[in-house]
């Protein structure tokens, strides 16, 4: 690759061109292939393109849905955006396994955000902790443009914190701002805050006669939302007398829900397995989050933090097996709108909250939760039983057979033969070279 310069000014013809150039392609082709995954209305196409910057095409991941997922007495038809293959399918099998069972429960236990201005001041922090409700107050009225809609939808800021971070830092400070953003997600309502928070501040010393001259100098560092939301916290579950586990595979219902219950333990306490565990989880997550537009990487960062509160990073889901009783369930802090942001702007993220009934951003939060604990069911029953391989590498056979370049005949003779073979790269090569050996025989 070679640098350059001004390349957001090129038009996306020309980005493509200097892409072709530096992989070195033919222009043509790269063009062609970019340009058939545009939309074919020109307007859509026009709409992702700024979403993002120097954007030249699209990049495509599959949409699938997950049927007959009763969550507290109701039915959802869940839309997931993901490219692993076997996540759309367990946790539809999860969701089909709970069905008869009483299904999943979810309840939204609070809803509160954080943001944070940084400082760096000298003065005498006994003095500024003396008036600060003065300055509370100052800080509220200035915000009040910027918070009146808010306030009337019944959110806004709630609290507002002095913090003393010296022991970290000589000098540092905090003010931690407590939200509550509604239906929204709330970054730029946050963010918007702060930044004038930050600027009141500065006025505010500035004219308060009480601070000397040196007292009035303040270094703002910086003024951000905080994407751990430990207050934003949703819990979803699910429970049945053990015997109504039934056999699963070669497991009675207690040896299954004892092996499963093994299983989470290790996860509380193996770094190494909690990782895997918890990414099981965010298959699940991460898919409705996408699918309904809202940020992933925030609900990802802050349920790994979340996770490593107690100092070690545990699993998010818990389980017990008690009185008779089997019990999975899911505490984790999900921060997600279903208003503002890309949630009405982009087609898919609209669909996708009109087929989940357009849910307030309580209602998202207990799908979303309800989804990773469905796809964590599914891989811990999987995994303590018949092992993942065997459902993942039914659904990966696709893939397998699309790089052997399989005709639909072969698919279709490998998906039955494959029913009752184990899937492995090698074995459905081998299937294929005797497929077309047997053919090549024949004609
Ligand atoms: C694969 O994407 C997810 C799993 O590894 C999760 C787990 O191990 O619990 C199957």
């Amino acid at each position: 690759m070679t640098p350059i310069e001004g390349f957001s000014k090129l038009s996306k013809e020309e980005k493509i061109r200097w892409i072709a150039q530096q992989i070195g392609t033919n222009v043509q082709n790269l063009e062609q292939e970019f340009k058939s995954y545009w939309h074919t209305d020109a307007e859509v196409q026009k709409l992702y393109d700024e979403f993002s910057e120097n954007t030249i095409t699209n990049f495509y991941i599959p949409f699938g849905i997950v049927p007959n997922m009763l969550i507290n007495s109701q039915f959802y038809a869940v839309p997931m955006a993901i490219e692993e293959s076997s996540v759309v399918a367990a946790a539809s099998k999860s969701a089909k396994f709970w069905l008869d069972k009483g299904g999943f429960k979810a309840e939204v236990i609070s809803t509160q955000k954080i943001g944070q201005v940084h400082f760096l001041w000298q003065g005498d922090f006994h003095k500024l902790y003396c008036v600060f409700d003065e300055l509370r107050e100052e800080l509220l009225r200035n915000a009040a443009s910027i918070t009146k809609n808010m306030t009337a939808r019944g959110g806004g800021v709630l609290d507002i914190e002095l913090i003393d971070a010296r022991q970290h830092i000589p000098d540092y400070y905090q003010l931690k701002v407590t939200f509550e953003t509604c239906d929204s997600m709330g970054a730029n309502f946050i963010n918007s805050c702060l930044e004038n928070f930050a600027q009141t501040f500065k006025s505010w010393l500035l004219s308060n006669p009480i601070f000397t001259n040196y007292e009035k100098d303040i270094n703002v560092v910086l003024c951000i939302l905080s994407n751990y939301t430990p207050q934003c916290l949703v819990r979803a579950w699910v429970e049945c007398p053990i015997e109504q586990l039934g056999q699963v595979e070669d497991q009675n219902a207690l040896q299954f829900a004892q092996k499963f219950k093994t299983a989470i333990e290790i996860a509380k306490k193996d770094v190494y397995r909690a990782t895997t565990h918890n990414k099981g989880i965010f298959n699940g997550i991460d898919a409705v989050v996408i699918a309904t537009g809202n940020d992933f990487r925030a609900v990802e960062a802050c349920g790994h933090t979340y996770a490593a509160r107690s100092g070690q990073y545990r699993s998010l889901s818990d389980c017990s097996v008690e009185n008779g009783m089997f019990k999975f369930w899911l505490d984790i802090p999900i921060a997600v709108g279903t208003v503002g942001g890309l949630t009405a702007l982009h087609p898919m993220a609209k669909r996708s909250l009109e087929l989940l009934g357009n849910p307030n951003a309580e209602q998202l939060m207990k799908i979303i939760a309800v989804t990773g604990l469905a796809q964590n069911f599914g891989a811990i029953k999987s995994l303590v039983t018949t092992g993942i391989q065997k459902g993942h590498m039914k659904m990966h056979l696709l893939n397998i057979l699309r790089h052997f370049k399989a005709t639909e005949s072969e698919v279709h003779k490998a998906v039955e033969y494959f029913k009752t073979q184990v899937v492995s790269f090698n074995s459905v090569r081998e299937f294929i070279e005797r497929v077309r050996v047997d053919y090549d025989s024949l004609v």
